[in-house]
């Protein structure tokens, strides 16, 4: 039996002809924060709807806590949290009668259930709003309301398919702090993200997944070395193609993204010195990160 919490090998799968995913394998350790990166359309959702034995592969091998998908799914549901892409709440329920639905699916007693219902809205932070009909929640309610609903099951694994989309500042670092909080208590969680920055802080290792095939795989740190390895100069306020020839001696490499030439400088001081005397441009040296290695590695127009 495997002891890894997601095992995926040679995992394949086609819509219409096209493959979405492509012979990916990955492994995920019990206790870690892994993430799924990539651009839209890339086969996030579809590998997350996989190792939930919603959407069969046409070839391959996945193992989710010690248990084959899709054909023993429904057993490894058991020990699984779930939060879709799209909030597939009730609208017409109230926030404690969807949690109470929910939980019959996992043969919870109303008495189980309702044991349950006041730590699992403290956590999410609805406690006032049992009472409230989801359809009337705000966006950031309904996400929270979510996640909240996902842990009904208490499950081992919990797999998040862009958890914080459309929340607040507030809320997004609320929920941070919670998955925090569930993986200090040995969860394991999955996650799929736009945001650069939530992947930084919370995964410990992630892939990035670009046509269906991973085309990056590491911890986020040790990505933005080896991919980056020094100091980004972002210039704005210029013309990016003619600053950019002139600045490509005396940097490493130089992007264009937009209105936005990114300078990869080990050494910024000769850059400064090349760009002396030049009105108008703004210029912002910052250390690297993850947004740099997600679009160095998913297509901005390499200029070098
Ligand atoms: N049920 C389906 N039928 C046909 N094509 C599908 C289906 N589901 C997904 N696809 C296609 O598979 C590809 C991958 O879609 P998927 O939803 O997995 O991407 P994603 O990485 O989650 O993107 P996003 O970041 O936009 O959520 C896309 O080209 C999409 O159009
Ligand atoms: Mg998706």
């Amino acid at each position: 039996m495997s002891t890894a919490a997601i095992e995926l090998r040679e995992v394949e799968k086609s819509y219409g002809g096209k493959l979405v995913v492509d012979r990916l394998s990955l492994t995920v350790a019990p206790g870690e924060c892994f993430g799924l990166l990539g651009p839209n359309g890339a086969g996030k959702s579809t590998l997350t709807r996989m190792l939930l034995g919603i959407t069969p592969p046409d070839a391959g091998k996945i193992t989710v806590l010690g248990v084959p998908v899709p054909a023993r799914a429904r057993l490894a549901r058991r020990s699984i949290g779930v939060v879709p892409q799209f909030d597939n709440l009730d609208p017409e329920f109230t926030v404690r009668e969807n949690l109470l639905v929910f939980g019959r699916f996992f043969n919870m007693s109303t008495r189980q259930i309702e044991a349950v219902i006041p730590s699992l809205l403290d956590f999410a932070r609805l406690g006032n709003k049992a009472h409230a009909r989801v359809a009337d929640l705000s966006g950031g309610m309904k996400r929270r309301l979510t996640l909240a609903r996902a842990l009904i099951n208490d499950p081992q694994l919990i797999v998040m398919d862009e958890p914080t989309t459309g929340l607040d500042p507030h809320a997004r670092h609320l929920i941070w702090e919670r998955l925090r909080f569930l993986l200090s208590r040995g969860k394991t969680i999955i996650l799929t993200t736009h945001f650069m920055e939530e992947a930084e802080r919370l995964c410990d290792r992630l892939c990035v997944i670009e046509e269906g095939r991973k085309i990056a795989e590491g911890r986020p740190q040790t990505l933005i070395e080896e991919q980056i390895g020094c100091d980004v100069v972002e210039i704005y306020g210029g013309n990016p193609q003619e600053l950019s020839s002139l600045l490509k001696p005396c940097v490493q490499r130089v992007e264009v993204s937009g209105e936005t030439l990114f300078c990869y400088a080990p050494d910024p001081e000769q850059m400064h010195a090349q760009l002396r005397g030049r009105a108008g441009l703004r210029l912002l040296q910052r250390p690297p990160n993850l947004e740099d290695v997600f679009l160095r590695l998913t297509g901005r127009e390499l200029e070098k």
